[in-house]
């Protein structure tokens, strides 16, 4: 039997294009363009399709959820700074109501107190941190059951 294919969005927030450049103890050494190739390359394995999206501008981040629509099945969300502080794009997320993971390459609980925060945080049925680029696999094989799990 084929498996049913879901289309998954990979959207990374502001600061997130200068991967390579920030902290590579924090951040890994891989650029944006190598990382999304490395997610594109799992999501295939397990049968997922991906969309991928960046932008250091709040508001088309913001647009950009409202216009998913019909176009993706869920949302892997790593918002960078935004997270902790932007509730447009968290109003945002609640409208386009679809299952979300929130991912960060670095591990936000054991960093400054402000980094804890985040506002998106109780819209996602996970949240992964401090995993680097790894951490995009395990929230691609959790997507992949949850949709399997919601959509039987
Ligand atoms: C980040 C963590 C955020 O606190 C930070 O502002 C980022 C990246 C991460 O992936 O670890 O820009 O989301």
């Amino acid at each position: 039997m084929t498996r049913r294919r879901y289309t998954i969005e990979v959207m990374h927030g502001v600061n997130l294009d200068q991967l390579g450049r920030r902290d590579p103890l924090l951040y890994g050494t891989l650029t944006l363009p190598e990382l999304e190739r490395q997610i594109e390359g799992q999501a295939e394995q397990l049968e997922l399709g991906t969309r991928f999206f960046q932008t250091n501008h709040e508001g088309a981040f913001v647009e950009h959820l409202h216009g998913l629509g019909e176009e993706a099945d869920a949302i892997i969300l790593n918002p960078g700074s935004w997270t902790h502080y932007a509730w447009a794009i968290r109003d945002a997320l609640e409208i386009a109501a679809l299952p979300a993971i929130e991912i960060h390459l670095s591990d936000v609980e054991h960093r400054e107190p402000w980094r804890r925060v985040s506002v998106i945080r109780d819209l996602c049925f996970t949240t992964i941190s401090g995993r680097g680029p790894d951490g995009y696999l395990d929230a691609l094989s959790q997507m992949r059951e949850e949709l399997d799990r919601v959509r039987a």
